[in-house]
């Protein structure tokens, strides 16, 4: 079975109540860090990993995400004769071409959980393992986290690979937790994971943040997956389920994770990557906002 990740999932048909009433009109994965929105970092980021199909999994009410991602020749040309050649030449090559790239779109009318969402995509997706990035979790760092999983998934042996990062003890109920049976390099192995468990519960610190990739079988698994909490089809105990069989890796990226679903994660990513930007440095500098220690490098 060939271990080549040439599929990468963007589910995006979630609510995102957490951030209301930003998001009553606005998809979350369009709120911008700074000017650039969430889900051109994770096609960035997916695209850089060499991913050839690139599988939407939205909602019809959240139709801006396509016109987003995919090129618009209206407007390029518009700036184009307005002497804006520059620009229009950056949201070009930041685009989806729907010639020369592989993008569709796959709608989820009732957000039934993430784990419904990823098996939405099912007939859309080419052989081999697939990719599943929730573009609500910024991962700024060196190397793409999803080309350091690619990478690490080829040469490993496990069938889920999950990525990873330590948590505070009170933070674990957050979070789906590993349960953590070893360590090979980068990769935690697990022979399981639960979902939000409460603190004394918890079998390890080890938290799965929002890159994944699966085995194929993990449609099947999704297939006969019953609602978990909150009553929604939950990907982690469809991934949990496959554990024995495929074995479960916990990748531990370098990058460093925001989670910018949440007000707190938004914020924190907005000043991460407006220390880097001249104009904006001066800004923090006049509030006495930049950061201790050294920046999270692009
Ligand atoms: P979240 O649980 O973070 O997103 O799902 P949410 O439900 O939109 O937000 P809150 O918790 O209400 O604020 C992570 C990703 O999975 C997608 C979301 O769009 C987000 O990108 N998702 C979630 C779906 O596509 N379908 C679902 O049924 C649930």
């Amino acid at each position: 079975m060939t271990r080549h990740v040439r599929t990468a999932i963007f589910p995006v048909a979630g609510l995102g109540t957490r951030f209301l009433p930003a998001t009553k009109a606005t998809p979350k994965e369009l709120l911008p860090v700074l000017d650039t929105p969430l889900i051109q970092y994770a096609v960035d980021e997916a695209r850089e990993a060499g991913i050839e199909r690139l599988v939407f999994v939205s909602h019809p009410s959240k139709s801006a995400i396509e016109r987003h991602v995919m090129e618009d020749m209206r407007l390029t040309k518009e700036l184009r004769a307005r002497g804006k050649a520059d620009v229009a030449d950056a949201l070009s090559e930041a685009a989806l071409s729907p010639v020369e790239d592989d993008a569709r779109f796959v709608m989820q009318t009732e957000p039934k959980g993430l784990g419904h969402a990823v098996l939405c995509a099912k007939d859309h997706v080419l052989d081999g393992p697939v990719a599943v990035i929730l573009p609500d979790d910024l991962i700024l760092g060196q190397v793409a986290c999803l080309t350091e999983m690619v990478e690490a998934y080829a040469d490993g042996s496990v069938g889920h690979l999950v990525a990873t990062m330590e948590v505070p003890e009170d933070k674990v109920h957050r979070y789906g937790i590993l349960s953590v049976t070893g360590k090979a390099g980068s990769i935690v192995m697990a022979d399981g994971m639960v979902e939000k468990p409460k603190a004394k519960d918890a079998p390890s610190r080890q938290a799965v943040v929002g890159r994944y990739i699966l085995d194929p079988s993990i449609f099947s698994a999704l297939e006969t997956q019953p609602p978990g909490a909150g009553g929604e089809i939950q990907l982690t105990d469809a991934i949990a389920r496959g554990a024995a069989d495929l074995g479960l890796g916990g990748f531990q990226f370098s990058g460093t994770r925001f989670d910018c679903g949440s007000k707190a994660g938004m914020f924190e990513a907005t000043l991460e990557l407006a220390s880097r930007d001249p104009e904006c440095l001066a800004v923090l500098k006049a509030h006495g906002l930049v950061r201790p220690g050294p920046a999270v490098a692009a």
